[in-house]
């Protein structure tokens, strides 16, 4: 199959599923993804993310260029020492770029900034649509930057291509009509709200410390306020700049486990908020300083190791197979797992909701999470 029947088989595909509108379809037809990917790639088809070379395998490469899947394009920032433990640069998967760009809502006579240009193919179909003079895009590696803007004039698109950090917009063209994210913040940075012109649209993926991920939409007011739900939920790498670490678990606990924690028994596992993709945001929406570690000890149990950011406060909740009650340490002026738990039950209480009712309103104070309605905070 040629790359141009791939493509067109791509648009069919994504069309025939919903993901694709018909005012972005034409774009997608006509931008060749393939044009956008480096030499080796390396795409997950179910057994994790191997390399594939354009030169060794061209059929494969080219198939895997045109097929609904996420390519990875750089690791570990691009540090060359094969380690390859976290990816950090990569075409994101067809449905959700153009998913995305539907809640985006751009059209032409739109000024659109990108943060995270990443390949370059995003802003490709964005400046085939609204024209080179109308998008500018934003990518904090220089090595990444270097290589998008060589494929994009290669390919025959010429928006703006700069390099450095995407947190802080892009002053020089605000303000804008759109703002698009394709890589996840905790926060949204209050410039995004501050370049966009009244009436304007955000579209970020959101990953807030304890887990889960989804879009976010938010619509600018006359007075820099940004408020929106979550449209679907998203799996994105994160903002160089917001990528969180947490501190060793000594600042915490200092001597061995339990240290001084008190000890008490829940009812509810562990697993029920930390496999649970919809209750882990709702949670971490609510408690958006709280974060976590996981560690096995056999026999298919867990503990759940949950810390603040301030590092004032831990606590451990063990997820033990077959049983139905499960031991709750909790140390320090805050109690953590007490904080999940009441979140968890809020989730419960209003009917187990998916992320399409919670939203934001983001001010240059910072952002705030709700339930439904803005007037309804979680925090
Ligand atoms: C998922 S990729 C972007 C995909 C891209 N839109 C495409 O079409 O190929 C995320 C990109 O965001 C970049 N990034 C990370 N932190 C950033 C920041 N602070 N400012 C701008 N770009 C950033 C990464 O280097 C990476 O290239």
């Amino acid at each position: 199959m040629s790359a141009d029947e791939r493509r067109a088989a791509l648009v069919a595909a994504l069309t025939e599923a919903g993901s694709l509108t018909a005012d972005w379809a034409p774009s997608v037809a006509a931008v060749p993804r393939h044009a956008f990917l480096p030499e080796t790639i390396w795409v997950d088809e179910g057994d994790g993310n191997a390399a594939c070379s354009r030169s060794e395998e061209p059929e494969r490469w080219m198939r895997l260029a045109y097929a609904d899947l996420p390519v990875v394009t750089q690791w570990d920032d691009g540090a060359d020492d094969g380690a390859r433990v976290t990816p950090t640069s990569s075409a994101s998967m067809p449905t959700v770029v153009v998913e995305m760009l539907a809640d985006l809502d751009a059209a032409p006579g739109h000024r659109v900034l990108e943060v995270g240009t990443g390949t370059g193919y995003n802003a490709a179909l964005l400046t085939h649509r609204l024209g080179a003079g109308m998008v500018s895009t934003v990518e904090v590696d220089g090595w990444v930057t270097a290589r998008a803007r060589t494929a994009l004039r290669g390919a025959g698109f010429t928006p703006e291509v700069v390099c450095g950090d995407g947190a802080l917009g892009w002053g020089v063209r605000a303000p804008y009509d759109r703002i698009i994210s394709t890589v996840s913040l905790r926060r949204i940075p209050p410039a995004w709200p501050a370049q966009t012109r009244p009436g304007g649209v955000i579209v970020s993926p959101v990953s807030p410390l304890l887990g889960g991920g989804a879009v976010v939409r938010l619509t600018v007011d006359g007075g820099g306020v940004a408020c929106g739900r979550f449209t679907r939920s998203s799996a994105f790498m994160m903002l160089r700049q917001q990528r969180y670490e947490g501190a060793p678990v000594d600042d915490y606990l200092p001597g061995e486990w339990p240290g001084d924690s008190a000890q008490s028994w829940t009812k509810l596992d562990p697993g029920a908020v930390g496999d649970d993709w919809s209750a882990q945001f709702a949670c971490a929406l609510a408690l958006p300083d709280v974060y976590y570690r996981r560690s096995g000890f056999g026999e298919g149990g867990w503990t759940w190791w949950l810390f603040d950011t301030a590092v004032t406060s831990w606590a451990t909740v063990d997820s033990v197979p077959g049983e139905s009650r499960f031991e709750v340490r909790q140390s320090g002026p805050r109690r953590l797992w007490d904080e999940v738990e009441a979140a968890h039950d809020r989730w419960e209480s209003a009917g187990r909701p998916g992320c399409e009712r919670y939203g934001l309103t983001v001010t240059p104070a910072g952002q705030t999470a709700w339930l439904d309605e803005p007037d309804n905070p979680l925090e």
